[in-house]
């Protein structure tokens, strides 16, 4: 699956984001070394707080599905004209599976940065910060 290929399926997903309050839709893709990829949107909720973001709901549904250590890449899209740059809440979930994640960044009109979690969550705490 080349990086293309999985920005534009974050994109697709952005027809299935739940998004009454912000409407803000966000996609998001995430990529395991088998090549199976889980994808997610943001879901809303009326208690605002209760809202689950792409990235968060894209990692749970593999988690869930009993994926935890083979994620490779993750992409995320949006339409705004920046980069749909990851909330600290997704940094910190994607963390604690794939510490060496590559995470692709998507922009509305398509373009997109690739860069490692470790640069978007330095120092991060993780499952071996508890020893
Ligand atoms: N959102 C995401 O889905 N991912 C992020 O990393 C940033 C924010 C969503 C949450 C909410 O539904 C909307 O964008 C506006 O904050």
């Amino acid at each position: 699956m080349t990086d293309q290929a999985l920005v534009e399926l974050a994109f697709a997903m952005l027809e299935r984001s739940y998004v009454p309050y912000s409407h803000f839709p966000v996609g998001a893709a995430l990529l395991c070394a088998d090549g199976t990829v889980f994808t997610g949107c943001n879901v809303e909720n009326a208690a605002y707080g209760s809202t689950i973001c792409a990235e968060r709901t894209a990692l749970v549904k593999a988690v869930s599905e009993g994926r935890r250590d083979d994620f490779v890449r993750l992409a995320v899209a949006g339409r705004s004209e920046d980069y749909c740059w990851p909330c600290g809440s997704c940094r910190q979930m994607l963390y604690e599976f794939a510490p060496d994640l590559t995470v692709l960044v998507a922009r509305g009109d398509g373009g997109f940065v690739t860069l490692p979690l470790r640069e978007l969550l330095p120092h991060g705490f993780g499952p071996s910060s508890l020893n």
